[in-house]
């Protein structure tokens, strides 16, 4: 019989289907070095009050890094029978040392030892989470500055509504990923409590030292209830709820990259370095990365679902479920990380047509509201001035006339209150001109805010 760690009060050996379905080693061996961190911490703390001796801490350490080296260099074994990363390390740790590293579990449970390692791991990855967004910002204000009189409609309905500075439009980007960095940020303070010392799940009977292990990993503070610190996963749940909204934002903007990009648009055109083709029509030229952002927002959505249903009816304290906490968030992790990075790099060469842009608002259609809010200017009630632009929309379509081209004879048969100035009010320039306030669509506001940014 294979001796597993708990064995003493089993009389038969597990059986290989249980080893197989009940493992976490095939995915958690990822939080090795965060596992390995936290007992190192936790074998100080062991020395620090008098539970073990110095000498042995020292042995305890010194071994770790060992395994630590063994895992980093692909040398170590994995196997299902050590069931998580938790058991392998310290087994292979008992080998190594002997009796001494059979104390680096007293006062310690695996409970613990898990929320901790996730924590660890969490506190890292929304760091690198967030220096992504950081280099996604600096593409979009780049691009923002670069491309700054470009004027293009802005849509409601997918329908033109009013004209838009492209800067003003990727800046809107901006904004959501600011307030994603702000959710991460505020994520990151709940995830960075210290729950070690809860133990199973009441506590410990050693006199150990908490703040110390917090110190040592840097850590805000410690768990305040030890039923609740090994059955908490609100943090994961926060992570993944503020990655599902990341990614819904990203892949809203995959929409318009891809909308933009057909040729009924041809408003921008992706890097060719960034696209791919058919393997059956050889003209096409396929936008395969911001479909598959777009596509992998269900995966994000499914892993918040997932944890969300799997936590729900779980009596306290720690259950076999929590295990399945895991893959969620690896993958929400790795598919955020590699969207982000892929995504600032693709729109880095984002090439547009202006022509084409500009030519989409040739009907000057796009103008009726300042057309109103001319009127509304000359003292016309506003909800009479958009009866009356109405009416001149319908006469440019019937006459196939666009809104630009009116004559002021023209103009005054809609309405006596429009003078000589109608005739060079009504332009995209302007129109993206008047909005100048906080917020507005005005050049001088999107470089005020690009310079707030910068
Ligand atoms: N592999 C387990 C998990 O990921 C670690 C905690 C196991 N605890 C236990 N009592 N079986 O949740």
């Amino acid at each position: 019989m294979k001796k597993k760690l708990w064995s003493g009060r089993f009389s038969e050996s597990t059986n290989k289907l249980v080893d197989n379905f009940t493992a976490s080693i095939p995915f958690d061996w990822k939080l090795y070095k965060y596992d390995i961190a936290g007992s190192i911490a936790h074998a100080r703390m062991l020395a620090k009050t008098g539970i073990i001796k110095k000498a042995e801490a020292d042995k305890i350490v010194n071994g770790l890094r060992t395994v630590e080296k063994e895992i980093g260099f692909g040398k170590f074994k994995f196997s299902v029978e050590d069931e998580d990363i938790h058991m392998a390390v310290e087994k292979r740790l008992i080998s190594l040392i002997g009796d001494t590293g059979k104390k680096l579990h007293t006062a310690k449970s695996r409970n613990d030892q898990v929320a901790l390692d996730i924590r660890l791991y969490l506190r890292d990855e929304i760091k690198n989470i967030i220096s992504l967004i950081d280099e996604f910002h600096k593409t979009l204000v780049t691009l923002a500055k670069k491309n700054i009189d470009v004027i293009m409609p802005g849509y409601t309905h997918l329908q033109q509504a009013q004209p838009i500075l492209f800067s003003h439009y990727l800046l809107a980007y901006y904004e959501m990923f600011k307030r994603d960095k702000d959710r991460l940020l505020d994520c990151y303070k709940r995830a960075n409590i210290m729950p070690l010392g809860s133990g199973a799940l009441a506590g410990t009977t050693f006199p150990i030292d908490r703040g110390y292990i917090a110190r040592l990993l840097g850590f805000d503070d410690v768990t305040k209830n030890s039923l609740d610190a090994v059955s908490d996963r609100d943090f994961i749940i926060e992570f993944l709820s503020a990655a599902s909204i990341m990614i819904m934002h990203l892949s809203r903007m995959s929409e318009e990259l891809v909308i933009w990009s057909s040729s009924e648009f041809g408003f921008i055109e992706l890097p060719d370095a960034f696209c791919t083709g058919s393997s059956m029509m050889p003209q096409k030229k396929n936008p395969d990365v911001p479909e598959l952002v777009r596509g992998k927002t269900g995966r994000i959505y499914g892993h918040l679902f997932s944890l969300l249903v799997t936590m729900k009816g779980l009596p306290l304290a720690y259950n076999k479920d929590m295990q399945e906490d895991k893959e969620p968030l690896f993958d929400t992790v790795d598919t955020i990380k590699a969207s982000l990075e892929i995504f600032s790099e693709m729109i880095k060469g984002l090439k547009l047509d202006k022509k084409r842009i500009e030519s989409s608002m040739a009907d000057g259609l796009i103008l009726a509201t300042d057309v109103a809010d001319y009127l509304v200017q000359k003292g016309v009630p506003f909800r009479s001035s958009h009866e009356i632009v109405g009416r001149i929309v319908g006469y440019c379509l019937k006459e196939k006339k666009a809104l630009t081209s009116l004559t002021l004879s023209e103009w005054k048969r809609f309405s006596p209150d429009f003078k000589e100035d109608i005739l060079n009010f009504a332009s995209l320039e302007k129109a993206v001109e008047r909005r100048n306030h906080i917020g507005g669509t005005a050049k001088i506001q999107v470089l005020k805010r690009i310079r707030e940014i910068l």
